[in-house]
Parts: C-alpha cells; structure tokens; sequence
C-alpha cells in the first residue's frame, strides 16, 4: 500500500555515488573559530528527555549520542543543558562540578564511536519559570492576587466583598466574565500558566539577570571545556532567557532593553565573560533567531544587527534558528504546561509537511543567507549555520553553492537515521530511513517524554542495545542498527 505521507517528501530521484559525495561541498572541511570541521554536517541540539531527574548524564543519554556518533557528522550540538544548579526535570544540566564526570563520559561516547572525527559542542541554556496551566477552581481559590488594582476592574456588586467570598465569586463567573475582569498577566495564567518575562523587573531575581547570567553562563562554558566539548553553543534562540533579552518585546528600561543596542547589550556581556572564562583557543558560538515570527516581534533587520554585533564580539559560529516562541503556543490542558513548538512560530521552528508555502524544505535558509551576505559584506568571515527542512545531499550542496550558509545542519533527519550522513558518504543513499516531517517525535518532547522516531518504533527485528527501552517499555530508545 502506498505510504501518502511519503509521497509529501522532497523527491530524490538518485543519491549521489560515493565519489560524488567525496567532492561535495558537504563533506568538505570548515575552519570554525580555530577548530577544524571535518566536514560541514551538523546535528544541531535535540533535547531527547533521557537524562536523570537531577540532571545527569544516563547510560540513555550516552546511548543516543553515541547512537548519532556512529553517523560521523563533521559536528554534533548536545541538546540545551541549564546552567544553573536549581531542579530542572529531566533536562540535562552543568550548574555545578558534580555533574562533570557525566559530562566526561558523554564526550569519550563521541570520540569513541566518532573514531575522534565529530566535534562536539553543548548548547547551554537559561530558562525562566512557566507554570502549569491551573485548574481555574485552584486559581481563584489559591493562586490569584485580590488587590486594589483588581477590584477596580470588578463590577459593583463584586468590588467589595471579603476576599473568601470574592474568590468563590470568581470561581463561579464565567469564562467571558473572567477575560472582562482580570487583568492580561492574570488572565494569562489562568488560560495558559504563569510565565515569567525578562521584563517582569519588579521580580528581583529578574531584574538581576543581567547581573548574574554573564558569570552563571561562563561557569557553564567552563564546566563545559573541562569535560571536554570542544566548544559551546549559547542558547539565545526561541523561548528561553536570552532570545527574550533580544526580542523586540523586551522594554527593560535599566539598559537592557528597548532599542537594538540595549537588546543585544546582555548577550554581548554574556559572550564577553564566557570568553574570558574559556580562553582564546575554545569555540563559542551562539544560536539564535534569524526571525521571531511573531507580531511585533524581532525580524529579519534584528537579526542582521545582532549578527554584527555578535561577529564584531568574535563569535566562532552562528546558528540561525526561526520561531519557537511562547507568546503564540497554544493553550495546554489544565495540568500541563505551555510548549513554545505548537503555535505559528513552533510550527516554523519544526516546519511538517503540513505547513503552508513553501513548504517545510529548508524554509529558513533565506534568513541564514541574509545574515552571512551581511557579514560578508562587512568582512567577517564568520560561519553561519542554516537548519530547517534539510532532509537531501542535492539540497544541501546547493545551499552551500549558493553560499547560503557554511553549515547545512539536519536535526529529525538525524534523528530519524543517524547513519544519514554515513549513508550518503559511502554512496548507499538509497538505504536512507527518510524522515517524514510529520513531528511525531516533537508531539514526545511537548510531554517531555523519551523523544524517539515513529520509524524506529516500528522496527522490531533488531533488539535496542542494552535493551534500552522508554518508561512505558513500547518504545525502542535507539534507532535500529545499520546492517
Ligand atoms: C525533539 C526535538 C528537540 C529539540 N531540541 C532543541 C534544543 O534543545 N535546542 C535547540 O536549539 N533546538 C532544538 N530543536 C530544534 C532543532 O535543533 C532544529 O532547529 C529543528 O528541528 C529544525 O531542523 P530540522 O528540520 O532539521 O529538524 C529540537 C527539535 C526536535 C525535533
Ligand atoms: S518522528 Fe521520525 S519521521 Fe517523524 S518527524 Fe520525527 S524524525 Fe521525522
């Protein structure tokens, strides 16, 4: 039977022999900052949900990075890792020392099945608090502010009654009542979960995060050379921290904040520490968002500024990402939190095959070559990295032709065969697991559970390597076996 998902792919009609691949572009080295590339493939940072409940590095963490090693991509982004020391989930963290020999052991996984050709960067992430949309009975009873403010905006008869009796008033009104009477924060957390912005500047430990996030991100990047990495990714794309300090959005009235200068002043100084921390030899770049897709959000001409700034600070590398915001999610279940992937800039972010024109296949690559003919142009010879629907060797070379970009990096199509990049290099193209773009594995990461690929699960004639299986023991945690 005909498999109609597979008949949205890009068309391949034949895979490059292998001494086509062994003169591509693709396959050909890249100087990045004073690190040589092997080859400009790229696995860019795919949180998979395997680490510890503290943060550690696991036998499955290890598992799926050695898994993409055995592909030998020129280099691989370890997914975004916090840098605080403070309870995350199951997100990997480098807050403190103790998590080094994880670390360590994650980085010998690489070398060893990589045979030392992969290099190896972690992305390094600050993240504000985002709460759980509440059950609206639970909010109104514990969690909403009865102030001054409030009252004014409630109607007569409910303006002055004792707070018990106005809470039970409230958890009685209706949903058209609530969006009249509450204020939009308020609103918000009651429909989506509360969320803390970079802007929410009478919360001290926001107004503080220009203070302490240049010293926590260094300590991070440190942590991170001594384990080995042969350099860091800062994380200052979609929803977190620092794509806020970016966004347009960002008001902050102490310097750090409205115009471009004052936007892009907290990622320099972040940049700045970090680079004193590592010293000159160790690669620093950054990812960050080519467009936020988002109505009066950062566009396209941001983008460009922050790309000097951040080549004129001497970042080694730039990753240009799109979307992934907050502010457009859908809403969640009560219970559950919002996910920045599932609104229009998500969907940009992680393009399906259900997106609209033109389509999901390297959709974001005119944002990279916007910001690589500017730095060009300004004489900087900073490598750009272009992710986003790239799924064939065909559509890679020719953005790297076109000198679009530097680095064609593949994340689901990584995922979905990690032997991709091998596959091609040894001219067996056709045996290629094609990823279908449907986002079955970031349907698995919204609920942070083990992301894996619809087509490995489907695979039961090979066993997983150490029997690793997810926590409802269906899902296989490794892709199948190349044989
Ligand atoms: C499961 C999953 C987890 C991801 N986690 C991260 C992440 O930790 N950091 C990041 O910058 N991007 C993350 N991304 C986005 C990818 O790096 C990439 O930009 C995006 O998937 C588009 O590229 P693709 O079309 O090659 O998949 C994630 C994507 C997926 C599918
Ligand atoms: S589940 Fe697999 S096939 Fe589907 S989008 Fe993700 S990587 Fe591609």
């Amino acid at each position: 039977m005909v498999d109609r998902r597979r008949l949205a792919l890009l068309p391949i009609e034949r895979w490059p022999t292998r001494d086509q691949a062994a003169v591509s572009r693709w396959f050909a080295p890249l100087e990045v900052g004073r690190l040589h590339l092997r080859e400009r493939t790229w696995i860019p940072a795919m949180v998979p949900w395997r680490a510890s409940p503290e943060g550690e590095v696991t036998d499955a963490v290890i598992a799926w990075y050695r898994r993409f090693a055995e592909g030998r991509p020129g280099a691989i982004v370890v997914e975004a890792t916090g840098i605080r020391d403070v309870p995350s989930g199951p997100l990997l963290r480098v807050g403190h020392d103790r998590f080094l020999p994880g670390l360590e052991r994650l980085v010998r996984a690489v070398r060893e099945a990589s045979n030392g050709q992969t290099r190896l960067f972690l992305q390094i992430i600050d993240f504000l608090s985002i709460k759980r949309r509440p059950d609206p009975a639970v909010f109104f009873r514990r969690f909403l502010k009865i102030d001054d403010p409030l009252r004014a905006r409630l109607p007569a008869e409910l303006a002055d009654l004792p707070e018990p009796e106005l809470r039970e008033a409230l958890v009685a009104a209706s949903p058209d009542d609530h969006a009249r009477w509450l204020p939009p924060r308020e609103l918000e957390s009651l429909r989506m979960g509360q969320r803390e912005r970079v802007t929410d500047v009478h919360l001290p430990h926001v107004r503080e995060l220009p203070r302490v996030l240049p010293e926590l991100f260094a300590a991070a990047a440190d942590r991170a050379r001594r384990a080995g990495f042969d350099g860091v990714e800062l994380h200052y794309a979609h929803a977190y921290t620092m794509a806020s300090f970016l966004s347009r959005k960002n008001d902050r009235a102490d310097g750090y904040g409205g115009d471009r200068e004052g936007r892009v002043r907290l990622p320099l100084e972040v940049h700045a520490a970090v680079r004193a921390a590592v010293g000159p030899k160790f690669t620093v770049g950054a990812r960050f968002l080519g467009h936020e897709h988002l109505e009066d959000g950062s566009d396209l001409d941001d983008a460009r500024h922050y790309a000097l700034c951040f080549a004129r600070a001497g970042f080694d590398f730039l990753s240009i990402s799109k979307g992934g915001k907050f502010e457009d999610a859908k809403q969640p279940p009560v219970g559950e939190a919002a996910y920045p992937y599932t609104g229009p800039s998500g969907h940009e972010c992680m393009p399906t095959t259900k997106i609209g024109p033109p389509g999901p296949f390297g959709r974001n690559v005119p944002l990279a070559a916007a910001i690589r003919a500017d730095l060009r142009a300004a004489g900087f010879d900073t490598p750009v990295v272009t992710a986003g629907g790239i799924a064939s060797p065909w559509q890679a070379e020719s953005i790297l032709e076109r000198g679009e970009a530097d680095v064609v990096a593949c994340a689901r199509q990584a995922l979905a065969d990690p032997d991709f990049f091998r596959k091609i290099r040894e001219g067996r193209g056709e045996e290629v697991r094609r990823c279908l773009f449907t986002n079955y594995c970031e349907g698995l990461d919204q609920k942070h559970r083990e992301v894996t690929c619809q087509l490995w699960d489907r695979d039961h004639t090979s066993p997983s390597p150490d029997g690793l299986r997810s926590a409802d023991g269906k899902r296989r945690l490794v892709a199948p076996p190349w044989s």
